[in-house]
C-alpha cells in the first residue's frame, strides 16, 4: 500500500518532495484535487465536500496513510475526517494533516508570540489559534488572511509575490515565530526571511518529513502495510498546461496525470 499526499492542487509537491527525500523506500501516491483550487477561498461546506471525495479516492488507489497537506483541508476538514468519515468507511487508514505538527514546531524554544499567514478559509477557521493556545494558553497569536499570494504564485508571478510579502510582514514585526500556514508559500519562504529578519520563519517543507518518519517508526501497524517498490503516481482531477511545468520544476522526472 502507499502514503497518499492530498492537496487542493501541486503546491503539497513541495512536502511530497521532502518526503521522498527523507523517506525515498516507500510507494507514494499524490493526488491534487485542481479542479478546485483555489480550496481557500471557498465555504467550508464546499472544502469538506471536496475533502472527503479525495478521500475516498485515494483510498481506493490502496493509499494506507494519507497526509493532508493542504493547510485548508486540514483546518476545515481533518477533524471529520478523523472522527466520523474513517471510522464507518475505512476503519483501517490513517489521515493525518499539518496543522499539529506545524504548532508543535512553531512553539519551540521559548516563543510568545506567534504569527500566521494563510489563506481565507484557514484564518476563518482559528485553527491555529486553538491548537496554539491548547498547548500554551497565554501565547499570543496574530493571525492574517493572504488570498493575493496563492494565485502570484500559481501564476508564477514572484515579484508581485514578494510586493504582498513585504506588506504582510508589517503585521508580523513583533512575532517570535511566523507559521506559512499553506502548501504555496515554502515557494517564497526566502521573501518571508528577508522582510522579517530574527523571526522564526517555520515553513512545512522543513518539518514535516521528520514528523511522517517518527510517526511511521511509532506506528509499525501502518508502517508494516507500505510498499517498496519505488512507485510514484502523481494525479490531478484537472489537468492544464501549467501542471506539468509546474510540477517538472521541483521534480525533474515526474509524469502528472489526469486522475
Ligand atoms: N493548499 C491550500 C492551503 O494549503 C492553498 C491553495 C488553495 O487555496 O487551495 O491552504
Amino acid at each position: 500500500m502507499k502514503i497518499g499526499v492530498f492537496d487542493s492542487g501541486l503546491g503539497g509537491l513541495v512536502i511530497t518532495k521532502a518526503f521522498i527525500e527523507k523517506l525515498p523506500e516507500y510507494d507514494y501516491f499524490y493526488y491534487g484535487d485542481s479542479i478546485h483550487l483555489p480550496y481557500g477561498e471557498k465555504t467550508s461546506g464546499q472544502i469538506l465536500s471536496y475533502s472527503l471525495a479525495a478521500m475516498r479516492y485515494m483510498i481506493s488507489q490502496g493509499c494506507k496513510i494519507i497526509i493532508i497537506a493542504c493547510n485548508t483541508a486540514t483546518s476545515i476538514s481533518l477533524r471529520y475526517i478523523q472522527q466520523r468519515f474513517i471510522p464507518q468507511y475505512a476503519p483501517d487508514i490513517k489521515v493525518l494533516g499539518v496543522v499539529i505538527p506545524t504548532v508543535e514546531v512553531s512553539l519551540q524554544n521559548g516563543i510568545k508570540r506567534v504569527g500566521v499567514v494563510a489563506t481565507s478559509a484557514t484564518v476563518r477557521s482559528h485553527i491555529y489559534r486553538q491548537e496554539l493556545e491548547k498547548i500554551n494558553p497565554d501565547i499570543d497569536v496574530v493571525e492574517i488572511a493572504a488570498p493575493e499570494l496563492v494565485p502570484a504564485i500559481e501564476n508564477n508571478k514572484f515579484e508581485l509575490a514578494e510586493e504582498f510579502v513585504k506588506e504582510y510582514s508589517r503585521s508580523f514585526k513583533n512575532v517570535d515565530s511566523l507559521i506559512l500556514g499553506c502548501t504555496h508559500y515554502p515557494l517564497i519562504k526566502e521573501y518571508f526571511r528577508k522582510y522579517l529578519p530574527g523571526v522564526y520563519i517555520v515553513s512545512q517543507d522543513e518539518l514535516m518529513a521528520e514528523k511522517l518518519q517518527d510517526y511511521l517508526q511509532r506506528h509499525p501497524e501502518i508502517e508494516s502495510f507500505l510498499g517498496r517498490n519505488g512507485l510514484r503516481e502523481f494525479k490531478v482531477s484537472s489537468f492544464n498546461k501549467h501542471s506539468q511545468k509546474v510540477a517538472t520544476n521541483l521534480f525533474t522526472d515526474i509524469a502528472i496525470t489526469k486522475a
